[in-house]
C-alpha cells in the first residue's frame, strides 16, 4: 500500500507538491526577538502582528485551505497584566484594521477557545468579525485565544457525560467521531502540519487531540521573521514527508 492509499479519505498523503489543507502554527519567540534587540517585549509582538499579516497572506495565496494561528494559550493568563494587556490591544487593532482586507481576501475567521473571560468589547468584536466573514471561502483563518488542548477535551467530556447523565445520549456508543464533532476545530478538515517556531520542541497544550497524525515542524525562525518564504520552506518540507497513518 502506498502513502496515497493509506491515508484517510479527503487527507494530504504528503509528496512534492502537496499543499497542506490545514496548517497550525505555534508562533513563539517574539520576546526573545525583542530582547536580542534591546526593546520591549511588546516590541516583539508588535513584529509578531506583521508576521501574522504576511503569513495569512501568503497562506492564501498557497492554497492553504484553513490557517490555525495560536494566538493566546489558557495558561498565558500567567504572564504579568501589563502584557496581556498589550496583547489584547494588538488583537483589537488586528482586526480593526485588518478584517476589511480579509473580508475582502475571502478569509473566514473562526475562533477557538474559551473568550468568555475576554472583555465583553472584544468578544462582540470577534464574534461579529466571525459573522461578517462567514460566507468566505478561500482561506479559514482560526486564531485560539484562551485555547488549551486539554480544556478543549475537558469540554468535550463534559458535555457527553451530561448528555449521558440526560439520557440523549448511550454512554457506549461514545467514538472518536462524536468527540471531534464537539471539539472547537469540528468540521474543519484534519491538521496536516504543525509548526512551531523559535527552535522549541513542545506542543505546549495545542491541538492536543488534532495533532494526532499531524506532521510536526519545528523550526528556528523566531516568530517576527516568519512570513511567506518561511511558510513555503514548510509546506516544501510538508511535500517531502510519507504519511503512512499507522499503515505500511
Ligand atoms: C509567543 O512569543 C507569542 C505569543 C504568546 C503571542 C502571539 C501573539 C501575537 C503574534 C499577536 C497577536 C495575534 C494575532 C493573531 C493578531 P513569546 O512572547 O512567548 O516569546 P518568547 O518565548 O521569546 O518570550
Amino acid at each position: 500500500m502506498n502513502a496515497a492509499s493509506a491515508s484517510p479519505a479527503g487527507v494530504p498523503a504528503g509528496g512534492a507538491g502537496v499543499v497542506p489543507r490545514h496548517v497550525a502554527i505555534i508562533m513563539d519567540g517574539n520576546g526573545r526577538w525583542a530582547k536580542k534587540r534591546h526593546l520591549p517585549r511588546v516590541a516583539g509582538h508588535r513584529k509578531g502582528v506583521e508576521a501574522v499579516r504576511a503569513t495569512v497572506e501568503a497562506a492564501g495565496e498557497m492554497g492553504i485551505g484553513v490557517l490555525t494561528l495560536y494566538a493566546f494559550s489558557s495558561e498565558n493568563w500567567r504572564r504579568p497584566a501589563a502584557e496581556i494587556a498589550d496583547l489584547m490591544g494588538l488583537l483589537r487593532r488586528y482586526i480593526r484594521d485588518e478584517l476589511d482586507s480579509l473580508a475582502r481576501n475571502g478569509v473566514k475567521l473562526r475562533i477557538i477557545g474559551d473568550i468568555t473571560r475576554f472583555d465583553r468589547d472584544l468578544v462582540t468584536m470577534l464574534e461579529d468579525a466571525c459573522t461578517r466573514t462567514a460566507r468566505n471561502e478561500r482561506l479559514t483563518l482560526v486564531i485560539a485565544l484562551n485555547y488549551g488542548g486539554q480544556d478543549e477535551i475537558a469540554r468535550v467530556a463534559r458535555q457527553l457525560a451530561v448528555a449521558a447523565a440526560g439520557g440523549t445520549i448511550d454512554p457506549v456508543t461514545i467514538d472518536a467521531a462524536m468527540i471531534e464533532d464537539r471539539l472547537d476545530t469540528a468540521a474543519l478538515p484534519p491538521l496536516d502540519l504543525l509548526i512551531r517556531t523559535s527552535g522549541e520542541r513542545r506542543l505546549s497544550n495545542f491541538l492536543l487531540w488534532q495533532a494526532a497524525y499531524a506532521e510536526l515542524l519545528f523550526v528556528d525562525t523566531l516568530w517576527p521573521d516568519f512570513g511567506a518564504a518561511a511558510l513555503a520552506d514548510a509546506v516544501a518540507d510538508f511535500g517531502r514527508r510519507n504519511r503512512r497513518y499507522g499503515g505500511l
